[in-house]
């Protein structure tokens, strides 16, 4: 039933059950049997009497086909492994890795009854609006390096969706992505590693796409893209320009070896430098952002006693703007 829905992706129009039997040299009932199948599937396919079947808005499907479909990366993004519904998306990436999987395997879930995010906070992915995914990958580095992998997918992931949406995008150190006020991705890595080197990374993100209203408690917090723009968007396109934005990332990375070559576009898109923030450490203390460090900490200036600490990781907030 793939066969013909290949055949009606390649089709720009109308073509007949008996021109499709003729191409893939099955019977126009089999076609048509095919046709239900995709249909129940979730595929739109019009059907006209003497021009035959189209396929509609074949873009706003979201599966494992589509996802693996038109793809344009070497590894990233690929094989795709897609719930209807899940946990964590995470977690399946987690079982994956010790089961062997490869680096650029991708978890994609439509639903995640409990989606996790950073300080275990609960992250809300209801069906249909968003993007819950996670990205296995396989650096061979330290564990002292990995907390850069997170600035790093913070930061591909502002560029694929400025690409996309023309909108901007700033990173709240070290990896939440927002427009505006308001929170629009979130990303959770976690790694399993021995004391010299990681064994594997997942990184698993979470974009608020199509959402068109969010529950009281986060209504002044977050945002989507479609909120934010007027828009809807493909989850497909959206997760493959991350996986081909995210793939170059990586390799530069992994050829540098450091974070070196992003830091001053990491500077840039941080709209935590220079602002008075408080530290989530085990005593909160308020402090200025100076600076990130070649690691990916935050470089801070204490207000109490004025001198520099690196935050290596946790919570800031920016004082009076973002909690
Ligand atoms: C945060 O901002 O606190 C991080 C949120 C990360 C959410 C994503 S959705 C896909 C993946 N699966 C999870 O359970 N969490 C991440």
């Amino acid at each position: 039933m793939y066969r013909i829905l290949d055949v009606l992706r390649q089709a720009d129009n109308f073509i007949s059950g008996q021109e499709i039997g003729n191409m893939l040299s099955v019977s126009r009932a089999a076609v048509w049997k095919g046709i239900e199948k995709l249909r129940q599937e979730g595929y739109e396919i019009e059907a006209v009497t003497n021009k035959g079947y189209r396929l509609i808005h074949p873009e706003t499907m979201y599966n494992k086909r589509e996802l693996e479909t038109g793809r344009k990366t070497k590894r990233m993004g690929y094989p795709v492994y897609f719930w209807k519904e899940t946990d964590s998306t995470n977690n399946r990436i987690r079982e994956l890795a010790f089961e062997g999987a490869e680096e650029g395997t991708l978890a994609v879930a439509e639903v995640q009854t409990a989606g996790r995010g950073r300080r275990g906070k609960p992250w809300r992915s209801p069906v249909g609006t968003g993007i819950w995914m996670s990205v296995l990958l396989r650096p061979q580095i330290a564990p002292t390096q990995a907390s850069v992998m997170t600035l790093l997918g913070g930061l591909a992931v502002c560029e694929a969706l400025e690409n996309m949406t023309k909108l901007k995008t700033k990173i709240k150190w070290p990896n939440d992505i927002y427009i505006g006020h308001k929170k629009v991705v979130g990303i959770l890595t976690e790694m399993d590693c021995e004391l010299t080197q990681v064994h594997f990374v997942v990184m698993g993100i979470g974009i608020n796409v199509n959402t068109k209203a969010f529950p009281a408690d986060l209504q002044d917090i977050a945002t989507s893209l479609y909120l934010e723009s007027g828009q809807t968007y493909s989850r497909k396109k959206l997760v493959q320009n991350i996986m081909e934005v995210l793939e170059r990332y990586y390799d530069a990375f992994v050829e540098a070896g450091t974070f070196a070559p992003f830091l001053e576009a990491y500077r840039k898109k941080c709209m935590t430098l220079r602002k008075e923030v408080t530290v989530f450490a085990k005593e909160p203390f308020a402090a200025t952002a100076l600076d990130i460090t070649e690691d990916g900490e935050l470089l801070v200036k204490r207000a109490d006693n004025g001198k520099k600490e690196v935050v290596y990781a946790g919570e800031v907030s920016i004082r009076g703007v973002i909690k």
